[in-house]
């Protein structure tokens, strides 16, 4: 590999470093606002059902896979992909996948940053004790007049735009590593206790129902998409964010148990937030179907009504802010990296320009919220095309040339020796999810969407 390059790129300090970054990026708004929502719209039990099928059969070998391709180069994704294309004598053509998932994480994180901006707006209620004392009603209509307000999501917007970008300027793992270490154990506990929470009320066990009991009737071709969708969004996949901290990995790591690890973690968190809400929502008459604004209708009311709400409902927003920030510079960094170690800039411009360009593209999503929300594009408002266009759409196919490439185009020996698995079996079981299993699952999934199958 060329030693030009190495110089530049940085290294975790230990597989643990690596661990909590990847965790951070994976853990975020995905896992505790998406989730829910999706599955709420989705009927519930099949979705999570499907959902938790792609985790395993599709992201975990996809996730090995793209550990691996950025440990191997040790370079930007796009760089990463010019760089193997050319190692197993294959067309150059592959570095547009690298393109694709820049485009990607710049699309995600216009509107990660506005979503990321509603849950720190919430410190603030939190703090100023807004959900004292207040029933259903009360919290959606605070949540209704927050978000008609352009002016107030702009700045929430900016400001959450702005900690990414001062984090992202100061690399990888002077940033990154530190926030993360306390971050996740303590949004764990928080969730256990929204969980005890959720169980105090008379609609536990339907909300357990709900999520786990599967009714395929409920269930589109959509819907399936949206499941299989969410599987990459939520682990990070498909557009090089686990790629370039791959890429960051020190060689002596084994990706395989690394990256279980990660996806467990990332999987518990979903369903822990899933188990706290729909209790909540079936409680307070809610409908599960109520689209983005799910969690923000629904928590506050536990904080409202529960002991101790007050300085829980502060500390689980101020939580969910840091879970998102740790998500968010790992949507930026491909491009902050490749603009660094190709274009010649410093990180500081680097972060200027790409920051800017996501902050704009962000108002198109605050707007969908309320001055443009009757603007409709195939029938989705702006907010949900750029959301179905990432997730249901850019992040499968990255994903699915990710395993093509890993399972088909790369050189045997190089995936045997750079993923290091303790056995020939685990070996072949990831070869044979990742050249049949997850593409063929893509495949399929979007023949069903367009009709054919
Ligand atoms: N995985 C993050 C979440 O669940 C979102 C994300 C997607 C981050 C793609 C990086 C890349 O919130």
């Amino acid at each position: 590999m060329t030693d030009t390059k190495t110089t530049q790129h940085s290294e975790w300090s230990s597989r643990f470093a690596f661990i909590l970054a990847a965790t951070g990026s994976a853990v975020g708004l995905g896992n505790i606002w998406k989730f829910p929502y999706i599955t709420g719209e989705n009927g519930g039990g099949a979705f999570v059902l499907v959902y938790l099928l792609c985790v395993l059969l599709i992201g975990i070998p996809i996730m090995m896979a793209e550990t691996m391709l950025g440990r191997r180069s040790r370079q930007n994704p796009i760089e990463t992909m010019k760089t193997l294309a050319k190692e197993a004598g294959a067309d150059s053509n592959w570095h547009y996948l690298g393109w694709m998932g820049v485009i990607a994480g710049f699309l995600i994180l216009s509107y990660y940053s506005v979503i990321a901006g509603w849950a720190s707006a919430y410190v603030l209620k939190a703090f100023t004790g807004s959900f004292f004392g207040a029933d259903a009603t009360e919290i959606k209509g605070l949540f209704d007049s927050f978000v008609a307000s352009p002016v107030q999501l702009i700045f929430w917007h900016s400001l959450f735009m702005l900690a990414t970008m001062l984090i992202v300027v100061r690399g990888v793992n002077s940033g990154i590593e530190r926030a993360v270490r306390f971050l996740m154990p303590s949004l764990f506990v928080l969730l256990i206790l929204l969980v005890a929470y959720a169980m105090t009320t008379d609609s536990y066990d339907r909300g357990i129902k709900f999520l786990f009991t599967p009714d395929f009737s409920k269930l589109t071709a959509n819907g399936v998409l949206t499941a299989m969708g969410h599987a990459f969004f939520t682990l990070s996949l498909g557009m090089g964010a686990i790629m370039v901290y791959g890429s960051y990995l020190p060689k002596e790591v084994s990706i395989a148990k690394t990256v279980i690890l990660i996806a467990g973690t990332d999987t518990v968190v979903a369903l822990l937030a899933g188990i706290a809400i729909f209790p909540i929502v079936f409680a307070s008459g809610l409908e599960p179907a109520a689209g983005p604004g799910l969690i923000f209708q629904t928590l506050p009311i536990a904080f409202g009504n529960m002991t101790g709400g007050w300085l829980f409902g502060i500390l689980f927003f101020v939580m969910l802010v840091f879970a998102a920030l740790s998500s968010s510079i790992s949507l930026i960094e491909p491009a902050v990296a490749w603009l660094v170690e190709n274009k010649n800039m410093s990180r500081e411009q680097a972060c200027i320009w790409s920051g800017a360009i996501t902050w704009l593209l962000g108002l198109g999503t605050v707007f969908s919220f309320n001055v443009w929300s009757e603007i409709k594009i195939f029938d989705k408002t702006i907010f949900h095309l750029l959301d179905y266009l990432t997730a249901n759409l850019m992040l499968p196919i990255g994903g699915f040339c990710i395993a093509v490439f890993a399972g088909w185009i790369m050189k045997q020996q190089h995936t045997e020796q750079e993923l290091g698995m303790p056995d020939a079996l685990s070996y072949q079981a990831w070869k044979t999810l990742t050249c049949y299993v997850a593409p063929a699952s893509v495949f399929l999934v979007f023949l069903h969407v367009i009709g054919v199958l």
